[in-house]
């Protein structure tokens, strides 16, 4: 298969990398547990040296291998998280599929995996739709949503052959039903419908409340047209409802609201309409812990309070229970990602702050500068030092709001030290820029003492390709 042939081809670590003793005893687990192990990766630990390993490889052989600023991915983490999901859901609900949002962390080598665990997975562009071609994913386990789907990404997907296109604007059942028709489909539609419930999260990411752009609204009476609508389309299968609250989402309550007030609505199509709702989305959203005084429920939790849910609201409303699929994206490949970062200048204003330049920043991850988003630091060489400092880690781009982690705990730093950020898989690099001219990082997969680029390191000549291939 063409994904494998791409997976051998890329370069695999030789043996020195690999920490002898990644297997640890209890004894060295106890003696030696880094405060932030709940939120970094499952194989987090100290190496024979001290200092900081993933997936059997020392972190600080990896940035001499790979560079700084470097993002490591935990090939462990990643599929006993999907394998949480699976479990879990399916133990409430057997006919739940778990459809990875690539927006989370969109590559090549990530989606073999995601697909190996038996996942689907969604897109929200043609761009994230060639990331799913190039891993071969498989066309029928694929979920194409997003606001504003042009018709060259519609006419891609349904060449692809996509499962599933979520629909969420009146222009677009329009339009995907005459690109269907154009290439003779009959295509299976979803609607992504807007419950107006707060999952009290970031207002720029709560989705499902009344004033946002995603979704037909129940409560406008917007969702009801749709409905009627997409049924009279000849190119159309309508096959069931979506909607998402919004991200990160640490309560249970918002998604049990939200389904009872969705398959009420639901229910009262069908009387109307004729809508039969085969399969249901009550989107994605699952937390993770980014520090770790504030950790999510159990995957276990989310799936019953859905689950639950989902039974009594079909009891109640008379309705055959449908095919659940959920959409997490951050909560799959958030804790598998680690970035590390180099320490450049240390400049103290006396009684006010430290701040601790890195050689990274917004330009990697700009979830701080835009949503406030917390995140912990873990001195690479030394995690379990004693942390008698409090230090602001600011990034390299020129923006005075270019703050990785604000008065946060850590040793006597020094220049050439290295900071890891746990908790950075999901939307870092998804949402990176090349502001300052910045090249974007490289990304290693570990696995068993083993590392693989899975990304390389931007040039400047990737940077200046663009505008110089223009004569
Ligand atoms: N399904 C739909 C329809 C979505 O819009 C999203 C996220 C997801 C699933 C996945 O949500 P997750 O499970 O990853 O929370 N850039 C923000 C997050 C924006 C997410 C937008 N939609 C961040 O960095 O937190």
């Amino acid at each position: 298969m063409q994904s494998r042939a791409y997976a051998s081809r890329l370069p695999r670590l030789a043996s020195p990398h690999r920490v002898a003793n990644s297997e640890p005893s209890d004894q060295k687990t106890v003696m030696s547990r880094i405060p932030e192990a709940e939120i970094l990766p499952i194989t987090a630990n100290l190496s024979d040296s001290g200092r900081l390993a993933i997936g059997g490889c020392d972190v600080r052989d990896l940035v001499e291998q790979y560079g700084s600023p470097l993002y490591i991915y935990d090939e462990a983490t990643l599929r006993d998280v999907c394998r949480d999901f699976v479990g879990s859901f399916t133990a409430e609900y057997p006919n739940t599929h778990i459809e990875y949002s690539s927006k989370a962390f969109a590559n090549p080598a990530v989606s073999k995996i995601i697909e190996e665990e038996g996942l689907d997975m969604d897109v929200v562009t043609g761009g994230e739709l060639a990331v799913a071609i190039a891993a071969d994913f498989p066309a029928e386990r694929m979920n194409f949503h997003g606001n504003n789907k042009g018709r060259e990404e519609l006419v891609e997907a349904l060449r692809y052959g996509i499962g599933l296109i979520t629909l969420d604007s009146f222009a677009e059942i329009e339009l995907l039903n005459e690109v269907a028709g154009e290439l003779g489909v009959k295509q299976q539609v979803m609607l992504r419908l807007s419950p107006s419930i707060d999952p009290h999260t970031h207002m720029l990411t709560s989705t499902g409340i009344l004033d946002s752009k995603f979704g037909f609204s129940i409560e406008t009476g917007d969702a009801e047209v749709a409905v009627k609508q997409a049924l009279e389309q000849d190119n159309l299968d309508v096959v069931g409802v979506h909607f998402h609250l919004g991200s990160p989402i640490f309560e249970l309550e918002p998604y049990s609201e939200a389904i009872d007030y969705v398959l009420k609505f639901s229910a009262d199509m069908r009387d109307k309409y004729g809508l039969d709702l085969k399969r249901f989305s009550p989107g994605g959203g699952f937390a993770i812990g980014y520090v770790s005084d504030t950790l999510p429920p159990a995957m276990s939790d989310y799936a019953k309070e859905i689950a639950v849910a989902i039974r009594k609201g079909c009891d109640t409303y008379g309705l055959d229970e449908p095919i659940v699929s959920v959409e997490p994206g951050r909560a799959i490949v958030g804790r598998a990602g680690v970035a590390v970062y180099t320490v450049g200048g240390i400049k103290t204003i006396p009684d006010v702050r430290t701040y601790v330049s890195v050689d990274g920043g917004m330009g990697d991850n700009i979830r701080p500068a835009l949503y406030d988003s917390e995140y912990a630091v873990v001195p690479v060489d030394r995690p379990n030092a004693v942390r008698n400092q409090i230090v602001t880690v600011a990034g390299k781009f020129c923006e005075s709001g270019d703050v990785l982690a604000r008065d946060v705990d850590l040793p006597e730093v020094e220049t050439g030290e290295l900071l890891a950020l746990p908790a950075s898989g999901a939307y870092c690099l998804m949402m990176a820029s090349n502001y300052n001219m910045q090249t974007r990082p490289a990304v290693v997969m570990v696995n068993d003492g083993e590392a693989r680029l899975i990304r390389r390191r931007e040039t400047y000549s990737d940077l200046l390709a663009s505008s110089l291939d223009l004569d």
